[in-house]
């Protein structure tokens, strides 16, 4: 039987429909009786398998000597010691390889060793119908206990995702079970920092798992009342507020950017606000907003056929901005207050679509000149940017969207591009995504990029030539922050088909969830002066 408490978290973690179990265990492993026990093991040069499991070290004895199984990292090896050993009540155990152990130095490096190795385990594990799955934390790997354990969480829970809510169930086909119970054995770990570090990975992991059901969703399964709605239940839920900007309002208030983008679509824009205060007003605000486009046609300056179901995903930023604030809001952390903002709209021609030639008249007053109604993201956040950082003066702004196909072409799908007014809120962003494992790289902006989208008959006109795609986009963006510190991140090559990593599958990644949930807990804003 769960407890009330526990049950309402595994909602949380669940949206597969099932429910999960996540705890920490301190019993010993060898007596496990679910179905899948794994250990991790590093890649030493040593005679004996280092593991402080003697099942195991007399298991991979063979393997080990001949070179079979080495501990290097994608290495797995299954046995089943139930046969042969006395003392073992597990019934299926996996050895994984963690790799050479990486520069103590390099911290990020070790973290992202653990959540391979756990991504790996998980993989092994869908092969084999396994529903309860206890993994043994290692030892000596030159990072806090904590970190271990958050790593490992980590690894598990986003390595053991799928999205399968749209494929009916065949008779004649054997259903394919998800891992309903995991534990973390505390191994020579201290237990409480073991704690601390698997409640940390849970709601960071869980909350870009929910991003990627998000994004998982068609257009028409995900219409822009989808993040109202997931925004007002975040809302009841925790110590949240939530406003929705409708299409009446923003009339009122002269969002000409998204209702100009809303105009071919024929469902109504939103602008989902968010606020959590964790502390008093004279604590620092940071400001998240999101591009929230649940489908990207290109509107009358149409995209080509080939490939364009893909553009379902041109929502990632908002999932990324709505689902770390769950995450936020779970962890409750004090001394900051964090606002959200995501715009969502359709970008689809009409005849009531915005056309090339067309002058929109932004949230701030400032006019612009639509040249390519496909350059539609720069649109929507420019108003959620100008409001936001006028009513809400926020101490710092970062904004994500899959924004630019030329970001893939200078970054690939390796990293994230960040373009930033201020070095202070880019080094942290750079450091928050090296520890998360979600690499940026900063790209510059400049008076000179600001020249090319000058319009000859409005403030600003929506693309700037040629070269330099991304910053041009963000220096579009630039024009609506004023002097509040700001950062861009541009996702269109990380939010999916990413470097495939174990624990990334296909589709969606969760991207930027996880760094902006651990910016937050890095952060160190400004105080405001009284
Ligand atoms: N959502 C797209 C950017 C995009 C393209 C993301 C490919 C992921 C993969 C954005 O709205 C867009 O269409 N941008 C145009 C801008 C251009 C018209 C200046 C682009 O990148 O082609
Ligand atoms: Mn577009
Ligand atoms: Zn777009």
């Amino acid at each position: 039987m769960l407890l009330r408490r526990e049950f309402l978290l595994l909602i949380d973690i669940q949206q597969r429909g099932t429910y999960m179990i996540f705890e920490l265990n301190q019993k010993e492993p060898e007596m496990f009786s679910g179905d899948l026990l794994v250990y991790f093991i590093r890649e030493t040069e040593g005679k004996t398998v280092p593991c402080l499991s003697k099942v195991v070290r007399r298991e991979l004895k063979q393997a080990w000597k001949s070179g079979d199984f080495t501990g290097k990292k994608g290495q797995s090896f299954l046995f089943y010691p139930s046969a042969t050993a006395k003392h073992s009540a597990a019934y299926r155990v996996l050895a994984v390889g963690l790799g050479k152990a990486a520069d103590e130095s390099d911290k990020n490096a070790l973290r992202e060793q653990i959540r391979l190795a756990a991504g790996t385990a998980v993989q092994q594990a869908a092969g084999l119908k396994v529903t309860s799955l206890m993994a043994v934390l290692p030892e000596k790997t030159g990072l806090e206990d904590s970190e271990v354990a958050e790593c490992l969480t980590e690894g598990l829970i986003l390595g053991s995702y799928r999205f399968d809510k749209y494929k009916s169930k065949k008779e004649d086909q054997e259903e394919q079970p998800t891992i309903e119970a995991f534990s973390l054995q505390v191994g020579t770990l201290n237990p409480k920092a073991a704690q601390e570090g698997m409640s940390l990975g849970k709601k960071a992991a869980t909350a870009a798992c929910r991003a990627r059901d998000m994004a998982n969703e068609p257009g028409n399964g995900w219409p822009p009342a989808k993040f109202a709605e997931f925004g007002q239940r975040l809302a009841q839920k925790h110590k949240l507020s939530c406003e929705i900007i409708e299409k009446d309002a923003m009339k009122k208030l002269g969002m000409g950017g998204i209702l100009g983008v809303n105009q071919g679509s024929a469902l109504p824009p939103k602008l989902v606000i968010l606020k959590y205060e964790g502390g008093k007003k004279t604590d620092p605000t940071l400001m998240l907003v999101g591009k929230g486009l649940t489908f990207d046609s290109g509107g009358i300056s149409l995209k080509p056929g080939l490939g364009m179901e893909d553009m379902k995903y041109d929502m990632c930023g908002g999932a990324a901005v709505i689902c770390a604030m769950q995450a936020i809001a779970q962890e409750q952390p004090k001394g900051i207050n964090v606002v959200a903002l995501v715009p969502s709209t359709e970008n689809l021609p009409a005849s009531t679509a915005l056309k090339p030639g067309d002058i929109i008249t932004h949230y701030n007053g400032k006019t612009s000149e639509i040249i390519n109604t496909d350059a539609e993201g720069r649109l929507i956040l420019a108003d959620a940017l100008a409001y936001g950082i006028e009513k809400y003066t926020p101490d710092a702004v970062i904004d994500l969207a899959t924004l630019t196909g030329a970001v893939i072409v200078g970054l690939g799908h390796h990293r994230t591009g960040l373009m930033a007014t201020d070095d202070s809120l880019a080094d942290q962003l750079l450091a928050a995504g090296d520890r998360a494992g979600e690499p940026l790289w900063r790209l510059p902006l400049g008076p000179e990029y600001s020249e090319q989208i000058k319009s000859q008959v409005a403030d600003v006109k929506n693309i700037g030539g040629r070269g330099a795609g991304s910053i041009t986009a963000a220096a579009y963006l630039q024009e609506f922050v004023g002097d509040t510190p700001w950062a861009h991140l541009d996702i269109a090559g990380t939010a999916w088909n990413f470097t495939e990593k174990t624990y990334i599958p296909k589709g969606p990644s969760g991207i930027a969830v996880r760094t902006l949930v651990d910016l937050v807990r890095h952060w160190q804003g400004k105080k405001k002066e009284v």
